[in-house]
């Protein structure tokens, strides 16, 4: 007995699975090289003894993929990243070629809008994120507000969802769940004025971050400088007349900035999209990205490097250290990825940069643990099997010898990251089909269905984990 999908009928381009609980056959279409996980639904079984209830049995087969690590998302036009050959394109460009010639800003419209700009289209571009750098002057109280050693996540997280709080034109809760759905002229203009607000304030809300925790004043953002050259400056700027960031480090850290726009269905994007399928206002939804990525096996890594490499010391003490990651005692930060399996692209371009920022800060001290620690892991056979390689996440090592503060180095991840989940957002939003909320489903495996036991009948269950843990009071 045989059952169709209309779509793959007598296609060759198509998957045949047999149930072998009823011998029911059934064929799958295969687009993309891909299979629909709801094609799966049609495939049910009468419930077998061994079943619970809460298997649903008879309700079709659910696609079990804990981790996301072989499900695709979304369909999209953006990024492409192949694992096994190292290849790395922004809407088919080559990251190589991007990183040589084209800058962080016009890569950043090239995410969003698809094409490279011409001069026009660039100019205008560059002139809205720009001039919608300047905050409101009661944000200086907002972030005063913050502990003296309040980390810059916590600050930048937080200040993504304040920002919301000034324009209530770009949010769906207030004015109408088509808002950016629409896609008309105007609900077009609305979405990129919010994208314009918020490539252009990222810069100033890291800035201010930082400022606040040096008990620095505020700066204005400057004008007649570039996004990075911007960014340095209100970073830097400390009351020197025509004071301008270094050449070589605003380049340097335009590249940088550039290999971090975007990267494809990576924790923080998804939890961006995941936020704004519910339709949330994007402000809301770049503060979840922006919390997603501090997490130390995303965006924290880079941070977590120079703590590893801080703690290692000397390049005498790598044996040691990668013993203790062989016995699972220690985690490598900088090297291994979900998607890369032979190398990270960005790895190369980032030697380059740190050569050119070198020869104006000086060498960092910790370079040389850092490459013998490379050396000797890329030779080593339990990295080699596990096809561990080095990330992007070694250019903490640039950023150090820039001056940045060591718990700064997530917040440069999250400026330039801002424009992918853009890209992700704007084109979820404007997605013909409209907008399905992302919600999965699970495996339920916990208690069957059970009465309500009165409080003097319950035999008490104090195991690990199993109970409220017994915290001592500081006083
Ligand atoms: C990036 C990362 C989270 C990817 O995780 P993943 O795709 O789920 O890969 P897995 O955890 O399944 O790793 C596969 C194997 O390699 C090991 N492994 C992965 N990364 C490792 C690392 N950095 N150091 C030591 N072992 C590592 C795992 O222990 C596992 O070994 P096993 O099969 O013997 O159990 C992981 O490589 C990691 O934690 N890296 C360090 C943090 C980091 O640099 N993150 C930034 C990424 S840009």
């Amino acid at each position: 007995m045989g059952q169709d999908l209309p779509s793959s009928k007598n296609s060759a381009n198509s998957l045949t699975v047999v149930d072998n609980r009823t011998g029911k056959k059934y064929t799958i279409p295969i687009t993309r090289n891909s299979i629909p996980a709801t094609a799966f639904k049609a495939v049910s079984a009468p419930k077998s003894s061994t079943d619970r209830d809460e298997d649903e049995t008879d309700k079709g087969l659910r696609v079990a993929d804990k981790g996301f690590l072989n499900t695709a998302v979304i369909e999209s036009h953006i990024t492409y990243i192949d694992g096994e050959a190292g290849v790395l394109r922004y809407r088919g460009y080559p990251i190589e070629q991007l990183a040589e010639q084209s800058s962080f800003l016009e890569s950043a419209y090239l995410l969003i809008y698809g094409s490279l700009p011409t001069n026009n289209q660039f100019s205008s571009f560059e002139t809205e994120v720009l001039q919608h750098g300047i905050m409101h002057a009661d944000a200086a109280g907002f972030f005063r507000s913050f502990r003296y050693d309040a980390h810059p996540m916590a600050i930048l997280t937080s200040a993504f969802a304040y920002l919301g709080s000034y324009y209530s034109e770009a949010n769906p809760s207030l004015e109408g769940q088509t808002l950016f759905t629409k896609g008309d002229k105007a609900s077009l203009q609305n979405m990129d004025k919010q994208i314009y607000r918020l490539i252009g304030k990222a810069t100033t809300l890291a800035a201010m971050a930082y400022r606040v925790r040096q008990g620095r004043e505020f700066v204005t953002p400057p004008t007649g400088l570039s996004y990075t050259g911007s960014f340095l400056y209100q970073m830097d700027y400390l009351g020197h007349e025509d004071y301008r960031p270094n050449p070589v480090l605003e380049h340097a850290l335009d590249v940088l900035f550039l290999l971090h726009a975007d990267h494809e269905m990576n924790a923080s994007s998804t939890t961006v999209l995941q936020a704004g399928s519910s339709l949330v206002d994007p402000y809301s939804a770049v503060s979840a990205g922006c919390a997603s990525l501090y997490g130390p096996l995303h965006g924290g890594a880079n941070e977590a490097v120079i703590r590893m490499l801080i703690s290692i010391g000397s390049p005498a003490n790598v044996p040691a250290f990668l013993e203790s990651v062989k016995k699972r005692e220690k985690v490598l930060s900088g090297f291994g990825h979900r998607v890369y399996k032979t190398s990270d692209p960005r790895s190369y371009i980032i030697r380059k940069v740190a050569d050119e920022v070198f020869a104006v800060t000086g060498k960092d001290e910790l370079l040389d643990t850092a490459m013998a620690l490379h050396d000797a892991a890329i030779k080593d056979q339990y990295f080699v099997s596990r096809k561990l390689a080095p990330n992007v996440d070694f250019c903490g090592l640039i950023y150090r010898a820039m001056g940045f503060p060591l718990d700064f180095f997530p917040v440069l991840f999250v400026v330039p990251r801002v424009v992918g989940w853009l890209a992700h957002w704007r084109q979820m939003m404007l997605h013909p089909d409209g907008v399905k909320i992302w919600r999965p489903r699970q495996i339920y495996v916990g208690a069957e269905k059970r009465d309500y036991v009165p409080v003097d009948q319950r035999v008490p269950v104090d195991a690990p984990k199993m109970s409220p843990s017994v915290v001592p009071h500081s006083g």
